[in-house]
């Protein structure tokens, strides 16, 4: 069993004989991680299960497909519990429960990174993190800036569990003056002028966009200008962005509507009721 203290830390090759990969194969899974395969459109965390069954699996010669790579990170989350409970090995069949897929599709998904686990043992819970984490391109810190330092994007550098997921806050800017120089986290805001110059100094990777929808556009226009090619969006717009710029849109009130239907489906449902939605569905 390993110890729910030492989680498995994704930067970290366990080098193991005989099962770890081949550089260059390692290389190739990077390459072909999120970077490469994410549409250049805007999809949102709930769109990546409903890519669940739908997504036709389409050939992949030498990469993973859209539908796996969006499983990929659930599949991180509940590797990531197990370890912390102290397992250290775990059946596709398990996984697949506590990912909520079906053991099948976790397999196959698994396999396109060259895991196939071992025969009535399973996977090695540490060695899947490091090989999912890899694939995903997170074995390295990737360097975030966060432009606007209000409620939520204090909330965001705040919170600890970037850092051991491959995410560095580098940098935190907003256009109030009274909050430059404030620290938050790790790291003193600074004035949204000095974007520019931060993303180059700090090599900023992505963005992740914390301001109000009438600033938004400007903030990617900036960031993308200044070279940053994935941008996470919490402000309720959609934002136009040119061709090999991968943009994310976080919305949490679209998951609560959809949580609202299915609560108003099981009500009606209950009391033996139809509603508009819920016969439409
Ligand atoms: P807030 O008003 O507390 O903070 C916004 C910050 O952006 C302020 O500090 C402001 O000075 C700064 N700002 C405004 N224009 C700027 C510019 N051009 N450059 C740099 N900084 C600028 O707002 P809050 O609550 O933090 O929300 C931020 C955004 O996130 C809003 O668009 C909000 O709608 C959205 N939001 C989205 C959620 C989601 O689930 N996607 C949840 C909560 C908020």
């Amino acid at each position: 069993m390993s110890s729910a203290a030492e989680l498995p830390r994704p930067a970290q090759d366990p080098s193991r004989t005989g099962v770890a990969p081949a550089a260059d194969e390692a290389a190739a899974n990077v390459e072909v991680g999120v970077g490469g395969r994410l549409r250049r459109t805007e999809r949102g965390a709930s769109e990546a299960d409903q890519l669940d069954g739908q997504a036709a699996e389409r050939p992949y010669p030498g990469g993973i497909p859209d539908a796996t790579v969006a499983r990929l990170p659930v599949y991180l989350r509940a590797l990531y519990t197990l370890a912390e409970r102290g397992v250290s090995t775990v059946s596709s069949d398990e996984l697949a429960t506590a990912a909520g897929v079906n053991s099948a599709k976790l397999r196959k998904d698994l396999s396109h990174l060259g895991s196939y686990g071992i025969r009535g043992v399973g996977y090695d819970v540490e060695y899947l993190v490091y090989q999912v984490s890899r694939a995903l391109g997170l074995n390295q810190n990737w360097p975030v800036v966060i432009v606007g330092a209000g409620n939520l994007g204090r909330a965001l550098a705040n919170y600890g569990g970037f850092v051991s997921r491959g995410f560095r806050i580098a940098a935190m800017l907003d256009s109030d003056q009274s909050l430059v120089g404030r620290e938050l986290g790790s790291v003193i805001v600074r004035h949204v002028n000095d974007l520019e110059e931060v993303v180059a100094s700090s090599g900023i990777a992505i963005g992740v966009i914390a301001v109000p929808a009438a600033a938004a556009q400007a903030v990617c226009d900036r960031l993308v200008a200044a070279g940053v090619t994935s941008i996470l969006n919490f402000a309720p717009l959609v934002l136009n962005v040119a061709d090999g710029v991968d943009v994310r849109k976080v919305d949490l009130s679209i998951e609560l509507q959809i949580l609202a239907f299915h609560a108003q489906r099981r009500t009606a449902e209950r009391f033996g009721q139809g509603s508009d939605a819920a016969a439409e569905a």
